[in-house]
């Protein structure tokens, strides 16, 4: 039975429809319990959902990266994700998950590369696609984010991007045309910068022209986090829901502008039925029960995406898979401690991790020896104080009553959105991490403090640190990177000492949280005392010397690649590129597992036997890592975007605005579409275990302007495997308006050693269109098409004439 929304609209008065399109708090809607309404939860995704506390202590499963995702190539997969997250939304009583985000890899400083699919809308608009059907189909919402052209950080929240109207259509709005007509989302996220000189939660030609006229959109437009600025702007801009709450641009102030004549009524009756609709669609009804759907072992699907998404760049002399070597050396910081995903709002906790160090112990084969060792440690901030602390957080007023204590796993707090049990910023003053440390070993301990705010950390009674540690410029940057401090103090092994770190919250925090969205994170690390940084390298290339394998983990950390701020280099951090060359010096069969969410240079390239990309992979990527190392599993991701040899030959750099304007001058040449013959690594490239030939290729044209194309290959391996099977277009003559090849359709087949199989990729009209003057234009006439393995290795091609006859 379909819910009547226009008579349950006809029982709401004025100020209760404008409350219910305000957070009535950070991650939900108001309920109306005179019709029956609870409240409509929103969460983060989009490799988990977190649920509506940002805390280790509500454990989320735990996905690898989208970017890894769209290495799959793979929408099926793609969608089976999108199940297990709609389950995972469920069991935390959430009803819409904020993904999936598909802005563009348009340079790779990008901040949040990680957080995004593809440099290539098609290869986007297809992952988004499977991703949301997924999440749909469990009954539960999602938010297509960033609408539109978010496809950096700096300045993110003011920044005006200038784009042509032709780089719009064919690149940055291309993936949402594709999810709204393919999966028909029940939400799209209005992100915070504006597009070409109009904020994007006040869009009205975006929004309700592209979005909802053109492309028939029905579901709920919320603004991105504090994103919405305008009552009346918003409203009239297509803006349905602004969140967080409870402070927002709408709830009573949109009821004051309706009452002053600025806003229509109808126009508020037109924003809440469609939040109607949206909680009739995710079940928020009281009277409603969600779908039934089978039970996903979130785990296992985990591993499968991991090991779907490990993209082999390099394997020279076949070193991988591993053929049960007498000796292997695991080496790297990030070995033992993963990084499995990338930093910000899409921050998900998982309740374990399998590291590359557990992966390979549990799967090492019969008379392998395993040895570990640190070789460099990249990060510049220690992990978390927890072996031999006993810690507790208490919360004070400035009275200095105690209004609060909680048991602590580690020496950590990460209080983001709301406070835990009803604490109130507004009364808060510090928090303490306190307790005890008996060191296991003797000699100068670090302990690191990081938090904006007033900290005080005194270890066995001495005050090692007192003083503000405040943010300069950008908050938002400064909480997103998160700085420490360090201090030296000399512990005996086995007497226990006192521990304590005051954190006084800062006034600009408060001014930040809005009277709703809290930021309250502050953190004690610690280290042991160890061997300096020039011996860790030198025991690791003594053992890269003494092993007949050395496989070393390099990566990103949360320094780099995180929400809030760009990057700013593509270096490896540390001095992780020098223990790489120091390693391939030792060991002629080095494998570098590259633990990075977007592209880093790899000055070392060509001087290992083999180089496996497992991205962020997310909690299983250790126990997928051993699979694929020792052959059980094929890597079988290809790239989703091209790795530039160095940031200076990326055609796309500038991601810095001037004078509040960032200008995307490369237009439609962004990525492959910009042609990268020197690139490290090129768009679509992937190895796995087996070969292929493509036998035949044949193209048939459809009447509507598009292409059926059929390619039929074997696997001329000798073991099963998948290939990714790519269809580029290139028009002839070439055409300096366009790229000189882009992909038009993919698909990805499997088949055992010797057999044949056939792979049938659809090219849409779209794939020839291009947009002039207002209008999309079917460029009809001759192409080439290649099927290829990747785009510059294509395997057949021939040349086909398009056209439109209906
Ligand atoms: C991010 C969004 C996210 C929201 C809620 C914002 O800062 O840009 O992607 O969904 O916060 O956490």
């Amino acid at each position: 039975m379909t819910r009547d929304l226009d008579a349950l609209l006809n029982e709401l008065d004025l100020d209760t429809k404008t409350r219910l399109l305000a957070g009535a708090a950070v991650w939900s809607l108001p309920a109306v319990p005179g019709i029956g309404l609870g409240a409509v939860v929103f969460s983060d995704g989009p490799v988990g959902v977190r649920g509506e506390h940002w805390s280790a202590e509500d454990p989320s499963v735990t996905l690898p990266s989208p970017t890894a995702l769209a290495a799959t190539w793979d929408p099926a997969l793609a969608r089976r994700v999108g199940g297990l997250l709609a389950l995972e939304a469920r069991r935390k009583g959430v009803h819409v998950v904020l993904a999936p985000t598909v802005n563009l890899h348009r340079s790779p400083l990008g901040g949040r590369h990680f957080e995004c699919y593809s440099e290539d809308p098609l290869l986007t608009g297809l992952i988004g696609a499977g991703f949301v059907i997924g999440v749909q189909e469990g009954g539960v919402g999602v938010t297509v984010k960033h609408f539109v052209a978010n496809d950096s950080e700096t300045e993110r929240f003011t920044v005006d991007v200038h784009v042509s109207e032709r780089a719009l259509r064919e690149l940055y709005l291309a993936p949402f045309e594709t999810i709204v007509r393919q999966a028909r989302p029940w939400g799209v996220m209005a992100a915070y910068n504006s597009v070409n000189g109009r904020t994007m939660t006040e869009h009205d030609a975006l929004v309700n022209g592209v979005l909802r006229r053109e492309w028939g959109f029905d579901g709920v437009v919320v603004s991105d986090w504090l994103a919405a600025r305008d009552t009346i702007g918003a409203a009239k801009g297509g803006l349905d829901i602004a969140m967080p709450g409870p402070n927002t641009v709408y709830g009573e102030r949109l009821a004051e502008a309706v009452r002053a004549g600025q806003v229509s009524p109808r126009r508020v009756d037109d924003m809440v039925r469609r939040v109607l609709l949206l909680a009739d669609r995710t079940h928020a009804f009281t009277d409603q029960k969600p779908p039934k759907q089978s039970e996903v072992d979130g785990e296992a699907l985990a591993q499968e995406v991991a090991q779907r998404s490990f993209v082999l760049l390099r394997n020279k002399k076949t070193v991988l898979p591993l053929k049960s070597p007498k000796s292997v050396v695991l080496i790297g910081a990030l070995a033992a401690e993963p990084k499995i995903l990338g930093g910000g709002s899409a921050t998900v906790f998982p309740d374990h991790v399998v590291s590359p160090l557990d992966g390979l112990r549990a799967a090492l084969p019969h008379g392998t020896e395993l040895r570990y060792t640190v070789g460099a440690d990249p990060r510049t901030t220690l992990p978390p104080a927890t072996d031999n602390f006993r810690l507790r957080a208490m919360v004070h007023d400035a009275g200095g009553s105690e209004l609060a204590t909680f048991a602590l796993r580690e020496g950590k707090i990460d209080w983001i959105g709301d406070l835990p049990r009803g604490l109130d910023l507004a009364t808060l003053e510090s928090v303490d991490i306190a307790g005890t440390f008996t060191p296991a070993v003797s000699g100068r301990h670090t302990f690191g403090l990081t938090g904006l705010g007033h900290l005080t950390l005194t270890v066995d009674r001495q005050t090692l640190f007192d003083g503000p540690s405040t943010p300069s410029g950008d908050l938002f940057a400064a909480i997103m990177k998160v700085r420490e401090h360090r201090r030296e103090i000399e512990l005996e092994a086995g007497r226990t000492v006192d521990v304590r770190l005051t954190y006084r919250v800062p006034e600009d925090l408060r001014a930040f949280a809005q009277g709703s969205f809290a930021w309250l994170v502050f953190g004690l690390g610690h280290q042991a005392p160890g061997p300096d940084p020039d011996a860790a390298m030198k025991e690791a290339v003594r053992l890269a010397g003494l092993s007949e394998v050395a496989v070393v983990v390099v990566g990103t950390t949360a320094e780099v690649e995180s929400e809030g701020f760009d990057r700013a280099s593509l270096r490896l951090p540390g001095r992780q590129d020098e223990l790489v060359a120091k390693v391939a010096a030792a060991n002629p069969n080095t494998v570098v597992v590259l633990n990075a969410g977007a592209p880093v240079e790899l000055p070392w390239r060509e001087d290992v036997a083999a180089i496996l990309l497992t991205w962020f992979p997310g909690q299983s990527g250790g126990a997928a890592l051993a699979n694929v190392l020792f052959g059980h599993e094929e890597p079988g991701g290809r790239l989703p975007t091209t790795w530039p040899a160095t940031l200076a030959r990326s055609p796309v750099t500038n991601v810095q605005p001037h004078e509040g304007v960032l200008e995307y001058d490369e237009d439609v040449f962004i990525g492959y579409r910009a042609a990268q013959p020197d690139a490290a690594y090129h768009f679509g490239h992937g190895l796995g275990y087996t070969t292929w030939s493509y036998d035949d290729l044949a193209v048939a044209p459809t009447p509507e302007g598009g292409a059926a194309v059929r390619v039929r290959l074997r696997n001329t391996g000798d073991r099963a495997g998948r290939e990714v099977v790519q269809v580029y277009l290139s028009p002839v003559p070439p055409d300096a308006e366009r790229p000189a090849r882009w992909l038009a359709g993919f698909a990805t087949v499997e088949a055992g050693p010797g057999e044949e199989v056939t792979a049938l990729v659809h090219v849409e009209p779209r794939a020839v269109e291009t947009w002039r003057a207002g209008a999309w234009r079917h460029n009809g006439g001759e192409y080439v098409f290649e099927a290829s393995h990747s785009s510059t290795e294509p395997r057949r091609g021939l040349t086909a004439t398009l056209g439109k006859t209906c």
